[in-house]
């Protein structure tokens, strides 16, 4: 989906297709990043530029511009991906307690001493940023919100698994607009929910257009389904059990008829509840990091199906329901958080 918003901030891109294709270096990332169409918008953390048709903060291209020249994917790893509010927190936390489960229990498990985004390498950040390297035999879960077409060429080619996450778009922008507000703005006014919704209908968001990131991953789900597991928020919502059964199989690490008997499966699926989590005080009081102030309490707001109908008008939702019909209906995807 092209993006049709009129914007004077809009600059159009010099960045040469030469300099698109080679290795570089963090001075060229930032010249490249500095000729990039902008907009102001969101107000959240500075611009959103317009890298590889989808919108993204200028903090997260470099380190993307890094992993896409120089992350070495290795088939045992397994991506968790998603556009952000779409239900990220829950899903790294549910397969981190999946892949963790023999070495720990929910008295043990680094979840109740780091929130969920610190238990796992992000693609965009921590590999450039932290110098993480990815090691045989460690964690292999890697998060990334990049869309499909932008991952690292090797996570395709190696064949590694991936499990995307998405949420119907009338709750996710909503959950969108509430994150941003409870970012730190400085002396700007966060942005109305009007004004951030035409934003969102006209593609302008968090490594939006939304409808093509979700697209991305649902076509290639149908083309590999043994290496792209899709999973909807509302329906990890209503079957969770199920859902953490077949994902865990998806990964390779599948309950023994023990584990389900012993009631392994409902104790992660508890353990990784709003309510526990949210309620944990590494999740009340931390943040990502010192120079990333995102406060962990952010990402957890209500954790509900529908909250949207609290703040969107029926015209709203008519308009936003509009475009993921004609964006995503003729793939057969459709989403209900009625
Ligand atoms: P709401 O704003 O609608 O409450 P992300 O993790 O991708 O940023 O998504 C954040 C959304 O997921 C927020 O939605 C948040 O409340 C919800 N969320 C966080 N942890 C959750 C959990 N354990 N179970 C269900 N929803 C959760």
């Amino acid at each position: 989906m092209e993006s049709q918003l009129p914007s004077e901030k809009t600059v159009s891109s010099k960045a040469s297709n030469e300099e698109e294709n080679s290795p570089k270096t963090p001075e060229t990332y930032r010249k490249i990043i500095s000729t990039l169409p902008r907009e102001y918008g969101w107000k959240a953390h500075g611009d959103l530029c317009l890298y590889q048709n989808f919108w993204c903060f200028s903090y997260l291209i470099e380190g993307s511009m890094f992993a896409q020249d120089h992350y070495n994917a290795q088939p045992t790893d397994i991506f968790l991906c998603s556009v952000p509010k779409s239900g990220t927190t829950w899903l790294k936390a549910l397969t981190f307690s999946i892949v963790t489960r023999t070495q720990f229990d929910n008295s043990t498990t680094p979840l109740l001493f780091q929130g969920p985004h610190n238990c796992l390498p992000l693609l965009e950040i921590d590999f450039y940023r932290k110098g993480m390297k990815p090691e045989p035999g460690t964690l292999p879960l890697v998060a990334s919100h990049l869309p499909y077409s932008s991952l690292p060429k090797s996570v395709i080619d190696s064949g590694c698994k991936i499990v995307y996450v998405c949420r119907e778009p009338k709750d996710a922008f909503v959950s969108a607009w509430h994150f941003t507000r409870k970012l730190p703005h400085g002396v700007e006014e966060p942005m109305s929910l009007e004004e951030a919704f035409e934003l969102f209908c006209n593609g302008v968001s968090d490594f939006g257009p939304y409808w093509d990131h979700v697209l991305g991953f649902w076509k290639a789900s149908l083309e590999r389904p043994e290496k792209i597991l899709f999973l909807k928020y509302e329906e990890l919502m209503k079957k969770t059990v199920f859902y953490v059964k077949r994902t865990a199989e998806f990964m390779g690490y599948p309950f023994s008829l023990e584990e389900e008997k012993e009631g392994k499966i409902q104790s992660i699926v508890e353990f990784c509840s709003f309510e526990k989590l949210s309620n944990l005080e590494i999740n009340k009081t931390g943040k990502y990091s010192e120079d990333i102030p995102v406060e962990n309490k952010t990402l957890f707001r209500k954790g509900k199906v529908g909250d949207w109908k609290n703040y969107l008008t029926p015209e709203m939702a008519e308009r936003l329901d509009g475009i993921t019909k004609q964006q995503l209906g003729e793939f057969g995807l459709s989403f209900d958080a009625s």
